[in-house]
């Protein structure tokens, strides 16, 4: 995924091109541009790396002084889909007259039968991006009218698409266009923006327009047209976004990045969640009828959120229920339709796997409920119902809070669920969300107690890997510890159900290797007591996270991580607190950047 950001107005369009680039950042940083058009001449100006590469580069640019008398243009951050990261392969890309320029978030699926029947008639590409092709098919229907040609252009698209386009003999508006890609217009005063996310454009406008799909819109200074893709006139829907507590989260404050704040903003991104939800989920579930089977969906942080999640609902509605990682979903056998619901996980609402998934569901007549953090995305506009956490944005890489906050989610709706269909009583209901409620006291607890995490940080930091073991509910929080290690460390990690390792993983164990291993109170402690003599017997370096541990234990084991009580069911909400920690200990202590993990992208909208 790629980040937008563009402007039109009186002011210095690249000072506030560059400042909306930098809260896009967080979806692709490794190549970064801006086009600007001053006195009918585009400038480009592209760099490798992040935004701050970019920012160097332009100030020693011969061109500056013209560049900040722009009062037009757009700018991109790139995470690379079609063409490695080159500056060539960088947005925006340029038609070969050099006439017209495009920033683009997206796929196109058929840019080669494009690009050869481009060659045919002699135009040249210098990228081996899709997008350079869009915009030669721009100059290729251009005959003085820059909406008609772009509108006949898109008509020739397969795939994805939010792009924004400029033209030197049209330099009083951007043209800016929408499919399966989130692009949303800022409505100003006297001037007018675009961006890929609400978050960019909230330092200058709450007043907003979410485009949808087939979506041509045209920015002016002062006005703004949006038409659909057969050329009729649409109504401008505007929204007002009264949200004003996401700026401040959007700002890293006092701590050095934004991975870290969004671990300790979980005591209040959990709290949030479940006082937002109660009545919103009430709602939902009084809708919902004769639902036979229960399908969850989600990919990464937000597949283990709904892997934990199947649990609660086996345990509350009694309705038989898998997981299934989105990308793998469609390719099953399934017996799919109107009494089968479909729960599909997703921070940013706009993973490509996730929406297909829910895509394909929808051709079944299923029902679906979306949880999603970002209010307006692809997936929570498509479900036929959406909750949404309230985590504010979340721009670590490393997802943290949003993960919480599905869990937070996930548990009010299969509660709800229960009661619903008279699986668990009202008493029941009300004694589980009571112990929830009490959650982010004690998430609290592990935020002040970090030191033994840095102790053990310290030693996974010199190791090639390392195995997380969790058994029941708590294998998903094994899953999920090794990935946040390894998405921020580079570290090599594995999650292993506990009581498996004997069957295979165990071969893997000597002196090198840590292994973590969650013991929870509850049905899993005993088993999992003997488990832990097992791998002790390998003269492997035991690392324990509890919340009940006793002295023979301590005497055995190396490292102790210590997390409050609570029931068994909820433990996964503490459980993972210390392991997105210590997976951030032990990446800054690499030196690694770890709000821009390399090769990842905050969401990955390519299939
Ligand atoms: O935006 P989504 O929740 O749909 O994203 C799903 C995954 O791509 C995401 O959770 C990914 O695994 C994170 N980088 C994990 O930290």
């Amino acid at each position: 995924m790629c980040g937008i950001f563009g402007y039109i107005g009186n002011s210095n369009a690249l000072k506030i091109i560059m400042n909306g680039l930098r809260k896009l950042e967080y979806r692709g940083y490794d190549s970064t541009g801006v086009a600007l058009l001053v006195n009918n001449k585009l400038y480009i100006k592209k760099s490798i790396g992040n935004i701050n590469t970019l920012n160097n580069k332009l100030h020693y640019d011969n061109h500056l002084s013209i560049l900040k008398q722009a009062n037009i243009g757009l700018g991109h951050t790139r995470w690379a889909t079609n063409g490695k990261v080159t500056v060539r392969n960088a947005h925006p890309q340029v038609d070969y007259t050099k006439s017209f320029s495009i920033v683009h978030n997206g796929i196109i699926e058929n840019y080669n039968d494009l690009k050869y029947t481009l060659l045919q008639k002699k135009y040249s590409f210098k990228s081996q991006t899709d997008t350079e092709v869009i915009i030669n098919l721009v100059l290729e229907h251009y005959n003085g009218d820059l909406f008609n040609s772009v509108q006949q252009t898109l008509s020739y698209l397969r795939g994805s698409y939010a792009i924004g386009i400029l033209c030197k003999y049209d330099t009083q508006r951007i043209l800016c266009a929408k499919k399966d890609s989130p692009l949303i217009i800022g409505i100003g005063n006297g001037e007018n923006f675009l961006a890929s996310d609400v978050y960019a454009l909230l330092p200058y406008t709450n007043k907003m327009i979410f485009l949808e799909n087939g979506d041509i819109a045209e920015l002016y200074k002062n006005n703004i047209k949006i038409k659909k893709q057969d050329g009729t006139d649409k109504e401008l829907n505007i929204c007002v976004i009264q949200d004003s507590v996401n700026i401040n989260l959007s700002n890293k404050t006092q701590y050095k990045y934004f991975m870290l704040k969004e671990i300790y903003e979980q005591p209040d991104t959990i709290k949030n969640t479940y006082e937002n939800l109660l009545n919103n989920t009430t709602q939902i579930i009084m809708k919902l009828n004769n639902i036979q089977k229960i399908y969850i969906l989600g990919c990464g942080t937000a597949y283990y959120a709904g892997y934990v999640a199947k649990f609660w609902f086996e345990q509350f509605t009694k309705i038989p229920i898998e997981v299934d990682i989105a990308s793998e979903f469609y390719y099953r056998s399934l017996i799919l339709n109107s009494n089968t619901l479909v729960i599909l996980i997703s921070q940013s609402g706009e993973t490509a796997d996730t929406l297909a998934a829910l895509r394909f569901t929808k051709t079944k007549q299923c029902i679906s409920i979306a949880i999603c953090n970002t209010f307006k995305s692809s997936i929570s506009c498509e479900a036929t119902y959406v909750l949404y956490t309230s985590c504010g944005i979340e721009i670590g890489v490393a997802s943290t809070k949003a993960f919480t906050s599905q869990l937070t989610a996930l548990f009010i709706l299969s509660l709800g669920l229960g009661l619903q269909t008279q699986q668990i009583t009202k008493q029941q209901y009300t004694q589980y969300l009571d112990e929830l409620y009490q959650i982010p006291d004690k998430a609290k607890t592990i935020l002040q107690n970090i030191e033994g995490i840095k102790k053990i940080a310290k030693v996974f930091m010199r190791k090639k890997n390392v195995l997380y073991l969790g058994r029941y509910i708590n294998y998903p929080i094994a899953l999920e510890g090794a990935l946040k290690l390894k998405e921020v460390s580079y570290i090599h990690a594995e999650g292993c159900a506990t009581g498996e390792i004997k069957h295979g993983t165990i071969a893997l164990i000597d002196n090198t290797i840590p292994v973590l291993v969650i013991l929870t109170k509850g049905k899993t402690y005993k088993k999992t007591l003997i488990n832990i003599e097992e791998i002790q017997a390998r003269q492997s370096l035991a690392v324990i996270l509890t919340n009940n541990i006793n002295t023979s234990l301590i005497k055995k084991i190396h490292y102790v991580i210590s997390v409050p009580q609570t029931i068994e069911l909820l433990s996964p909400i503490l459980n993972v607190i210390p392991l997105q920690l210590l997976a951030y200990f032990t990446a800054t202590f690499l030196k690694h950047n770890v709000d821009q993990p390399r090769n990842l992208a905050k969401s990955v909208t390519v299939e």
